[in-house]
């Protein structure tokens, strides 16, 4: 698939997507107004005091670009490659789950989406289409299968194999969760999506899983069985990596030693996050952790970030702090609830221009380029 590169006109983003809300807090104000209170809070919010949610976004305002000038940027060049495979813009679809509390085919209006930008589509575990009716409704485009453990790795393993089989090119695996975070916000409301069933797809279609079930046992109990896995250790991750050809990447890694082992363990990338704040409240924004985890694992090792990233201008620092990609995560969601495929479409059209735009204003013609801008951290 060919990469568009942006050549921009002086006025041409003045009139864009008017029928759609422009910014981040008219997005999040439109989609309160929008959906039931129990399922925009349960996306909104983070976990405990959510002190974590507010810093991932303060770490942002922190650090400040120093532009560049005079350097012919008529052109800009959005692409990134990652392992060998090129990728139309700097950023990715985050894995969420449960997306069913928002629309009626979620999977396959945001897969749609991405597969038509060239941007990786990352399927949760739990969603609520399969990784195999994913890719036999959405065959093009590149898609990546994010990995919740189960307790009884036979389904972990089972799913992986499904996801190769399916021609996903990556396997994402979430360290954070190994059970939920303290989140009042759905306390406060009662508000369980797997307990829906908005998650289930991909466990009711797997044969490890259905071996598994006991007499008689409700699926949704044993998925929740399952989910829960704080015995999780290094060695079962080396593990996997002999089971499987995929590429590997870690979700959740916020410690530099931790980026250290999974280097050790075989892993092939990590992905600097808290979860969008909700899972540990009162930990470090993701932001902060990412220039030291840069350092740890050298230039060239594959390193994505997501928690907070709401615009172009987040996107250029995340890179210049040492990410190779961003990953965009609750902004789609809301995007999906107001106007479906639609309107996820018209977000990430959105994003790519603010992108190239603050590309073009800062100075950079590439994502080499904005790698290697100056950001000021006026902490
Ligand atoms: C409603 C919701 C569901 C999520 N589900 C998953 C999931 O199934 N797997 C996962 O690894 N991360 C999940 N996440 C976390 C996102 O992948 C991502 O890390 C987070 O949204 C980043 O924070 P931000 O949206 O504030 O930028 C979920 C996030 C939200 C908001």
């Amino acid at each position: 698939m060919s990469t568009p590169k942006q050549e921009g006109s002086f006025l041409e983003h003045i009139t864009i997507q008017d029928s759609f809300p422009i910014g981040t807090a008219s997005l999040e104000e439109a989609a309160r107004n929008t959906l039931p209170e129990e399922v925009f809070s349960h996306v909104h919010s983070g976990a405990g005091g959510q002190e974590t949610l507010r810093k991932n976004r303060k770490a942002f305002e922190k650090y400040s670009i120093v532009p560049r000038f005079l350097n012919n940027v008529s052109i800009v060049d959005t692409s990134i490659r990652i392992f060998g495979k090129e990728y139309a813009y700097p950023f990715m679809v985050a894995p969420i789950g449960h997306l069913k509390m928002v629309h009626e085919e979620p999977d396959y209006a945001v897969a749609n989406v991405a597969a038509s930008m060239n941007i990786p589509y990352i399927q949760s575990t739990v969603t609520a289409r399969s990784i195999e009716e994913i890719s036999e409704a959405v065959p093009k485009g590149p898609k990546w299968f994010q990995l919740y453990w189960s307790s009884n790795a036979a389904i972990s393993y089972s799913m992986v194999d499904r996801a190769e089989k399916a021609g996903y090119e990556a396997i994402v695996v979430t360290v954070d969760t190994v059970m939920l975070g303290w989140r009042e916000e759905d306390m406060r409301h009662r508000y369980s999506p797997l307990k829906k069933g908005y998650g289930k797809a991909n466990y009711v279609q797997d044969p490890a899983f259905q071996k598994g079930l006991k007499d008689g046992q409700d699926a949704i109990d044993s998925i929740i069985e399952n989910l829960h896995h704080p015995h999780l250790v290094w060695d079962n991750l080396a593990e996997l990596r002999q089971h499987t050809k995929l590429p590997i990447f870690l979700k959740g890694i916020l410690h530099p030693e931790d980026a250290k082992q999974a280097i050790k363990s075989g892993m092939d990338g990590i992905i600097v996050s808290n979860h969008g704040g909700r899972q540990m409240d009162g930990i470090i924004p993701s932001l902060e952790a990412l220039p030291s985890i840069r350092e740890t694992v050298g230039r060239d090792f594959p390193l994505l970030f997501d928690s907070g990233i709401r615009r172009g201008v987040d996107v250029i620092k995340a890179l210049a702090l040492g990410a190779d990609a961003v990953l965009l995560g609750r902004p789609y969601v809301y995007a999906l609830a107001l106007q479906g495929e639609a309107g996820v479409q018209k977000l990430f059209a959105n994003l790519v221009q603010e992108i190239s735009v603050s590309m073009t204003l800062s100075g950079a013609k590439n994502i080499q380029e904005v790698k290697q801008l100056t950001l000021k951290n006026s902490k």
